[in-house]
């Protein structure tokens, strides 16, 4: 089998998670001019900031690097469900003194679409990676038609065979441990999602193409775990969190830096989607997962001005506090001595 380094062109096998609302361009071009393969989020950026920061990542390095798009099927909007969201939030509305009636409605995350696929076709970006799943046949087809690799996140070995009967040329096997959106497509049931030593040798024997492990790696000994167990490389995200390049908030830092961290869980109040954070107020008090929050991303638009308000009063009470479940590697170092760190472990 061809080597991970070999197929996306780089040294390390060794990519940073893409981590929509924590990074951009400066911490992907770190990681890529580092030799692993540093990544765009791309899930809540307009078109225009997109081109911006592929712009920026070709100015800052000429080595490959990885564009990351959502592929989820956007639900139907369930006007029940959302004023039962709205009332449960309400109490909070009345403490931040926040006027309900004028908050704007909006998806939060966009999915991968005909308009992306147009303006990605100027960049031919060398890999475009998905989670939840993968845009329809046509839409990939146009991506696999400029020559990039293509990548997604399973979380059951039904998710990964799936993958490779689509054609992906690689897998990113996400454990439970995971910071941030279970990137679950087939199913949703929680009860199907395994840890990451688990899943990976499962999957590891079930395909054929390079299996990508992710979730809970923070140090060289969790690289060579997952190289032990038959990963051809690793995706990290987490260990991440506290490097310059990050543009993660304050209070997700300080949270990242306490002893907070040794409560994650999954949660559905910021999106709708099952994600993984450090445990906050909001979490605590309702939920953290809850049957009232509408379905991914719709939930996203009622709590962002609780956040914002928590925010400026230096709080991340209300905020998504993504993390895995072993934030013990965060380190604040530039990323590209993060990266040599942890692929020393190869
Ligand atoms: C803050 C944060 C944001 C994330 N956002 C995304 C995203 O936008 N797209 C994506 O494919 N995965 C996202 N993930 C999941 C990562 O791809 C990956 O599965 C995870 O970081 C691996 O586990 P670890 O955090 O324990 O290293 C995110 C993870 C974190 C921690």
């Amino acid at each position: 089998m061809e080597t991970l380094q070999k197929l996306l062109g780089i040294d390390l096998p060794l990519i940073q998670a893409p981590m929509a609302g924590v990074q951009g361009h400066a911490l992907a071009t770190a990681v890529s001019n580092a030799g692993g393969l540093g990544s765009l989020p791309c899930a809540t950026l307009s078109l225009d900031l997109l081109r911006k920061e592929i712009e920026q990542i070709r100015a800052g390095t000429d080595k490959p690097y990885n564009i990351n798009f959502f592929a989820h099927v956007p639900p139907v909007p369930d006007a029940l469900r959302d004023a039962s969201w709205h009332a449960a939030l309400a109490p909070y509305y009345r403490e931040f003194g926040i006027n309900a009636d004028e908050i704007p409605a909006g998806p939060g995350r966009a999915p991968f679409s005909a308009e992306v696929a147009e303006l990605l076709s100027e960049f031919r970006p060398p890999v475009v990676s998905f989670h939840f799943g993968l845009p329809d046949k046509a839409l990939l087809a146009r991506v696999r038609s400029w020559g990039s690799r293509i990548l997604s996140s399973a979380t059951t070995v039904a998710e990964a065979r799936w993958l490779e009967e689509q054609g992906v040329d690689a897998i990113i096997a996400q454990g439970l441990e995971a910071g941030g959106h279970r990137g679950f497509f087939l199913s949703h049931d929680l009860t199907t999602q395994l840890g990451t030593f688990a899943l990976l040798p499962q999957i590891v024997r079930a395909v054929k193409v390079p299996v990508i492990a992710a979730g809970g790696i923070a140090d060289a000994t969790g690289v060579a775990a997952a190289k032990l167990l038959g990963a051809a490389g690793v995706q990290i995200g987490t260990a991440y969190l506290l490097t310059p390049e990050a543009t993660t908030s304050a209070p997700h830092r300080a949270a990242l830096k306490s002893d907070a961290i040794e409560h994650t869980a999954l949660t559905n109040l910021f999106t709708g989607g099952p994600a993984r954070g450090i445990v906050n107020r909001v979490m605590r008090e309702l939920g953290p997962l809850s049957n009232v929050a509408p379905a991914f991303p719709l939930a996203t638009a009622a709590i962002a001005p609780l956040r914002s308000k928590a925010e400026a009063q230096g709080s991340g009470d209300f905020s998504p506090l993504w993390s895995g479940q072993n934030a013990r590697g965060c380190k604040e170092i530039p990323a590209a001595d993060l990266t040599q760190e942890l692929a020393a472990g190869w």
